[in-house]
């Protein structure tokens, strides 16, 4: 993607938060009053993570991913190259922040049917993300896939994380059995040191991996080798992505939130969950934006949703993520989001310009109802029912914005990833929280070790064990 400067401010993402403001909520909107009194606040959470940037004791390496992957992102390229040319089945093995960016780039960016696509019109293998341990899924998976001609990508910081480490075992003793070296099958992408895969990659002799760095959690590691490999194998221009990226961090680098849409978006946000705003309504008028939503879904959950300040006072914050999809939903929650309790933020991603326009032809002259679609496009009708929805809501009284793609491509998502991301640092920093801990992801992965017989769990399995389903309360 050739990226002038021109090209750059016609694909710039944008923030129209409008429909936050009293302007046409009147008393349920934000006044510009409300709002500046939290001006200091979101300055203080600007210049906290402005200060912090790239420090990895603090889990804040993601910030600096578009600017200092410049080797590792030639070396995926080449690796893509060559798993493009050698198998017929890309499956990515990971869960969480090692799985959902993965589907979420391949939605976004490819053809939305891409494995039912001949090999000639795709631009790699077929493409797979496992992130569960549905023993079904994963026999239905090996009945379309031909382990001996799939690369399959394992993807885990820890090394330790039951479900990805189970599908490992399963592939690599179906691998075995076929007669194939595991090393010439499996890609990994791991931590440096802790990451139990360095060890198997050493046992195998030398697994191909990528090396997730110390500083990037899983739910930030979209623009590392994590999303990048798979995404490069799909063809997918990484490096455009790297770009959007970057220059959402310029649009963002002002403390002034009316000049940085990230700290907009988190100080509106914020000022909302204050008020009892605690569902979060993430709605993409797009399929190929669809898994946005459950990525984000991930980062703003996981970051925001904690019961302790950095200063150790109990708290209890967070806003509960919701998927929809525009138009979809229209015709299910949005009744809800209409007429429904006063505790929803509603972000619709607006689409400028589709990929395709898709003529609606003229017919059914004599039906009113059905006739007057006739001329129009399927992108005229969707803009016009996003729009339609937007100003339903606002005419009901309900906080919605509007994030505005002007395409949807590599650095248009790029922008929104970093948007997300940047968002969830300083709507973190507002609250004084540990934005990047998953305290209450560890305890369930803890308990299911016990569960299944980890050595050194054997309390905690007793525990477990004790906590019986009481007859009293089963009907
Ligand atoms: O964001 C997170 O930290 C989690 O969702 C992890 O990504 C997820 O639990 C998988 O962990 P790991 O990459 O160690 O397998």
């Amino acid at each position: 993607m050739k990226l002038t400067e021109t090209l750059r401010r016609q694909l710039r993402v944008t923030v129209d938060y409008t429909n936050m403001t009293d302007k046409y909520l009147g008393d349920k909107g934000i006044s510009k009053k409300a709002l500046d009194a939290h001006k200091k606040l979101a300055r203080a959470a600007h210049a906290y993570v402005a200060q912090n940037r790239g420090k990895d004791e603090l889990f804040m390496g993601w910030t600096e991913l578009p600017y200092n992957q410049a080797e590792i992102v030639n070396d995926i390229i080449a690796t893509a190259k060559l798993v493009r040319r050698k198998f017929e089945h890309f499956v990515v093995l990971g869960i969480g922040g090692s799985a959902l960016g993965p589907s979420m780039a391949f939605t976004a960016l490819c053809h939305l049917h891409y494995n039912d696509l001949p090999k000639s019109k795709r631009r790699g293998p077929k493409f797979f993300v496992e992130d569960n341990v549905d023993p079904v899924r994963m026999k239905e998976l090996l009945d379309v896939i031909d382990v001996t001609k799939t690369c399959f990508n394992v993807i885990s910081k820890s090394g330790a994380t039951s479900e990805t480490m189970a599908q490992y075992l399963i592939i690599s003793d179906l691998l075995t059995k076929a007669g194939v070296n595991i090393k010439e099958n499996v890609i990994f992408t791991t931590d440096a040191a802790r990451g139990n895969l360095v060890k198997i990659s050493d046992e195998l002799g030398g697994v191909k991996r990528y090396i997730l760095p110390d500083g990037v959690g899983g739910r930030f590691s979209e623009l590392s080798p994590v999303g990048l490999l798979p995404a490069a194998v799909l063809g997918i221009d990484i490096k455009a992505l790297l770009k959007g990226a970057a220059y959402m961090d310029k649009l963002c680098k002002s403390a002034d939130f009316r000049r940085n849409p990230a700290l907009m978006c988190a100080t509106l946000q914020y000022i909302a969950m204050q008020d009892g705003k605690n569902i979060g309504v993430l709605m993409p008028y797009s399929d190929n934006l669809r898994y946005v939503s459950d990525w984000y879904a991930q980062l703003w959950a996981e970051s925001l949703g904690k019961n302790v300040t950095l200063d150790g006072q109990p708290c209890h914050v967070g806003q509960t993520p919701v998927k929809a999809l525009g138009v979809t939903d229209q015709h299910s929650q949005v009744q809800l989001y209409t007429e429904g309790p006063y505790d929803k933020v509603v972000t619709f991603l607006s689409v400028g310009s589709y990929k395709e326009k898709t003529p609606i032809p003229h017919g059914c002259e004599s039906i009113p109802d059905v006739s007057f679609l006739g001329g129009h496009t399927m992108e005229e009708l969707i803009q016009a029912e996003n729009k339609a929805t937007a100003y339903a809501l606002t005419k009901a009284g309900r906080l919605n914005y509007t994030i505005n793609l002007p395409a949807v491509n590599e650095f248009t998502l790029g922008q929104l990833l970093y948007l997300f991301e940047l968002q969830t640092a300083y709507a973190g920093a507002m609250f004084n929280i540990d934005t990047y801990n998953q305290p209450g992801v560890e305890a369930g992965k803890k308990a299911t070790f016990a569960l299944l017989g980890k050595p050194g769990y054997d309390l905690q399995k007793k525990d477990l064990n004790a906590a019986q389903p009481d007859p009293e309360y089963i009907v």
